[in-house]
C-alpha cells in the first residue's frame, strides 16, 4: 500500500530552493513536476513504488525476531566477549563460546560466564578451543551446529595483546597476536560461511580496535592484526553480501576489562580518558550494545562498516 503518497508526486520532500541538475535530480525528478509517460520517469516511479511498499516504521531495535537463533561468541569467558554473550542471551539467543585453556583460571572464568548465561533460559555450549588451530575451530563449529541446531551469528572477539617497541618485538610476539586476532577470526569466518550461504542468513561482527585506526607506541603487532581484521571484514562483506549475510566490525576504544586494567599503565588510561570527547573509558556493555545493534534487523542494510565504540577517542 502506498499510504499517504500524493498522485503524480514522489512523496519526497524537495530540498529547500528546489531541485537542480547538480542535485542529480534531472528531468522529471522534481516532486511537483509531471512525469513523462514511460522512459526514465516511469522507471524511477517503479523504484519508488518498491521503496514505499511498506512505509510502516520498523521497531528501532527489533530483537524479538532474534529469539531462538544461535550465536558463536569467541573468547566469551571474560571481558567484552562475556558482555556480548549476555546481551545476546538476554534476547533469547542460544550461545556457544570458546576460550583458551590456560589452566584452572580459564576454566573458572568460563564457568562464571556459563552460570550468568543460564539466567536467561537459553542453551549454552562451551569448549576450550584455540582459535589459532583451524581443525579445532572446524570441529567446534560442527559440534555447535549439532548441539544447538544451527549457527546464525558469529562474533569474532577472542584477542590478545603482546605490546613492545617494534625493534624489540620477538617473532613469537608478532605471530601470537596475528594468529589469534586475525587468523583465528578468519578460521571462524571460513567455518561458518558455507552454512550462512546455504541458509541465506547470517550476522558476523568482528571486534577490532581503535588501534586499527590510530596506533600508539608498542602496538605494531596489535594494530596490524586489528587493521587486517577490518580489511577481512570488508572482503567478507563483499563475498557474503549476495547471500544476505552482514559482516561488520566494531572498534572499541579503551574498555574497562580486567585484562586491560592489568596490562595498561594507569597514566595511559588517564590520557585515553582525557583524549576522548566523552571524557570517560567504556564498559564492556557499551561494546555489547553496538554488537547487538549490528546483529539486529535494525542494521539489516549495513554491511562492511566499522563502528567505533570509543567515546570519541579517534576524533
Ligand atoms: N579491553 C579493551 O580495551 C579493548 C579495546 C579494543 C579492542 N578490544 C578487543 O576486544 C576483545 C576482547 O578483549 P577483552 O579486553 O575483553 O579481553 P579478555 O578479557 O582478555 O578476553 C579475551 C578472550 O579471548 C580468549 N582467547 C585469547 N586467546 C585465545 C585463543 N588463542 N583461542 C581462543 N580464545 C582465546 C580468552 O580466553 P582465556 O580467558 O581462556 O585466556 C578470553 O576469553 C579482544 O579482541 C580485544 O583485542 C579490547
Amino acid at each position: 500500500m502506498k499510504a499517504g503518497r500524493p498522485k503524480g508526486a514522489t512523496g519526497r520532500e524537495a530540498p529547500r530552493g528546489g531541485w537542480t541538475e547538480e542535485d542529480g535530480g534531472g528531468e522529471g525528478d522534481a516532486p511537483s513536476m509531471p512525469r513523462p509517460p514511460g522512459g526514465a520517469g516511469a522507471a524511477v516511479e517503479e523504484l519508488l513504488d518498491e521503496v514505499e511498499a511498506n512505509p510502516e516504521a520498523r521497531p528501532l531495535l527489533s530483537v524479538d525476531g532474534m529469539r531462538g537463533r544461535v550465536a558463536i561468541v569467541t573468547g566469551a569467558s571474560s571481558g567484552i566477549g562475556r558482555a556480548v554473550a549476555l546481551a545476546l542471551a538476554r534476547c533469547g539467543i542460544h550461545i556457544a563460546f570458546n576460550y583458551l585453556d590456560e589452566g584452572e583460571e580459564s576454566l573458572h572464568r568460563a564457568s562464571v560466564t556459563e552460570r550468568k548465561l543460564s539466567h536467561f533460559q537459553v542453551q549454552v555450549f562451551h569448549r576450550a578451543v584455540d582459535c589459532r588451530d583451524s581443525h579445532q575451530v572446524r570441529a567446534f563449529v560442527d559440534e555447535v551446529e549439532e548441539q544447538l541446531g544451527g549457527v546464525h551469528i558469529l562474533v569474532n572477539n577472542a584477542g590478545i595483546g603482546r605490546d613492545r617497541a617494534l625493534w624489540r618485538m620477538t617473532d613469537e610476539e608478532w605471530d601470537d597476536v596475528l594468529e589469534t586476532n586475525l587468523t583465528g577470526a578468519f578460521y571462524f569466518l571460513r567455518a561458518v560461511a558455507p552454512r550462512f550461504r546455504s541458509q541465506e542468513y547470517g550476522k558476523i561482527v568482528n571486534i577490532s580496535s581503535v588501534h586499527a585506526l590510530r596506533s600508539e607506541f608498542g602496538l605494531a603487532n596489535y594494530a596490524a592484526s586489528k587493521g587486517g581484521l577490518l580489511a577481512l571484514t570488508r572482503s567478507a562483506a563483499v563475498e557474503l553480501g549476495p547471500s544476505n549475510v552482514n559482516v561488520n566490525a566494531v572498534a572499541p576504544g579503551y574498555i574497562r576489562t580486567t585484562r586491560l586494567t592489568d596490562r595498561v599503565p594507569s597514566e595511559i588510561l588517564d590520557r585515553a580518558r582525557e583524549r576522548s570527547a566523552l571524557g570517560r573509558l567504556g564498559d564492556p556493555q557499551d561494546v555489547a550494545g553496538a554488537v547487538l545493534f549490528l546483529c539486529s534487523e535494525a542494521a539489516r542494510h549495513i554491511t562492511g562498516v566499522v563502528l567505533p565504540v570509543d567515546g570519541g577517542y579517534v576524533l
